[in-house]
């Protein structure tokens, strides 16, 4: 349970809040590079209760700036892309990727009041075909985290994003919290496979459905041991990593993993989108393993047939079609006979539990078990982390230090005896080349 006040501390991201600040000193991922094209369309974005316009340069860079034009408020949606430029199509005013006001077409030629209006606008880069997006102060920017697919080809790498209309915190609490995938995501009869190979592990889910446990805190968040009773004296961990501010890696699957990487990303209080890939680190796809993940739901992504048509609203292309009017498509037979929660789609199954605890849980009502650890424990390291910036201006240290992002998540059976944490250090150091198999 947590206190009012830490509740409104954890979930509030607006600007000067916070935990808002502290989402402000990293690199967000926001756009698909795809998403922008020079002299395109702008689109609406919303981050972190700001509402912003985005816009690909003639010139290849992109600009992310205030949605309200400086002079009387119109809209930059509407704007003209020309020219290295958006230019405010009520009068004219015409702004630079750096927020500066390049042109002022409705005041004399002679006037200099154009060097005097300056917009908010925010420093972007493209790495791993993604657009980050740096809503902070420092100059010059700090690097981006250090991830391992940033280099990888697009070859090796399915992205994809989701809105969802909840707080971020419910999001990335659902991420780390291995003990629901007994239950919401589980089928009823485990001997039916699900195609990818996991009845084994299905079993072991279906058999102890209490995991134990544990958590270390690190130099980039909190990594997540979750252990079942496994057969032969074993202990089936998964690991989950969670790192600053809200990136997550859950454990893959099999000898030939493709692994992930997700980040919730708050839009305001009551709105988030996840952006995230699946990618192998050794091999490139198959273009029949391309094709079954960009059109089937995934753990976190919309299959193609559930996607929502694209709308100008921020991220508006990215939303699925069941939701909270619609009851997320329960199927009711299903759930009598087939699926443990009747829901088809898998990112439903964890949409449909977070956005009933309402768009921004009250957190002073819940009651936490000795599953919710790993829940726990990341809220503490986000409170102490905004706490520290606030009160000392201490930089979290993460920020600074991108090579401690080469980590990957696990899933392994142990003997009873060996320590989870100890038994996986090199497995989960992200190692160019090497791809460890996993259960
Ligand atoms: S409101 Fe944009 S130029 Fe006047
Ligand atoms: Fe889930």
């Amino acid at each position: 349970m947590l206190s009012r006040a830490d509740n409104d501390l954890l979930t509030q991201v607006g600007p000067g809040t916070p935990v808002g600040q502290v989402f402000r000193q990293y690199w967000l991922p926001v756009f698909f590079a795809y998403e922008l094209e020079a002299d395109g369309a702008p689109l609406r974005a919303k981050l972190l209760g700001e509402d912003l316009i985005a816009w690909r340069n003639t010139d290849g860079s992109a600009g992310l700036m205030q949605n309200a034009c400086p002079h009387r408020g119109a809209s930059m949606f509407f704007g003209r892309n020309e020219e290295n430029g958006l230019r405010c199509v009520y009068h004219g005013w015409k702004f630079d990727v750096e927020g500066s006001c390049v042109d002022m077409p409705n005041e004399p030629a002679e006037s200099n009041f154009k060097h005097k209006i300056k917009a908010a606008a925010y420093p972007t880069q493209e790495r791993g075909g993604i657009v980050w997006v740096y809503m902070g102060a420092e100059r010059p920017e700090p690097p981006l985290p250090g991830l391992e697919w940033l280099d990888l080809p697009a070859s090796q790498v399915v992205a994809s994003k989701r809105v969802a209309p909840t707080n971020w915190l419910q999001g990335l609490e659902g991420e780390i919290d291995q003990s629901h995938v007994s239950f919401v995501h589980s089928r009823l009869n485990v001997a039916q496979s699900d195609g990818r190979n996991r009845s084994m592990v299905d079993l072991i889910r279906a058999l102890d459905r209490h995991p134990h446990f544990e958590v270390v805190e690190t130099d980039y968040g909190v990594c997540i041991g979750a252990g079942r009773e496994a057969p032969d004296n074993q202990k089936y961990w998964r690991i989950t990593q969670h790192l600053m501010p809200s990136h997550v890696m859950t454990g893959p699957y099999g000898p030939d993993p493709v692994r992930n990487w997700r980040c919730w990303v708050p839009m305001d209080d009551t709105n988030v989108f996840v952006i995230g890939c699946s990618f192998h680190p050794t091999r490139v796809f198959t273009p029949e393993e391309r094709q079954r993940m960009e059109d089937n739901a995934g753990v976190w992504t919309v299959s193609k047939a559930m996607r929502r048509p694209a709308t100008s609203e921020p991220f508006g292309a990215w939303y699925g079609l069941p939701d909270l009017g619609n009851d997320f498509l329960v199927d009711r037979e299903l759930q009598r006979t087939t699926t443990y929660s009747g829901i088809a789609e898998f990112w439903a199954q964890d949409s449909a539990m977070q956005v009933t605890m309402g768009p921004i849980y009250d957190r002073t009502k819940e009651h936490l078990g000795t599953s919710d650890t790993a829940i726990i424990t990341v809220r503490r390291r986000m409170a102490a982390t905004a706490r520290a910036l606030q009160e000392q201006g201490t930089m979290p240290r993460e920020v600074y230090n991108p090579g401690c992002y080469m980590v990957r998540s696990d899933a392994v059976l142990l003997q009873l005896g060996d320590h989870w944490f100890e038994a996986t250090a090199e497995r989960r150091t992200a190692t160019p080349g090497l791809n460890p198999a996993c259960v």
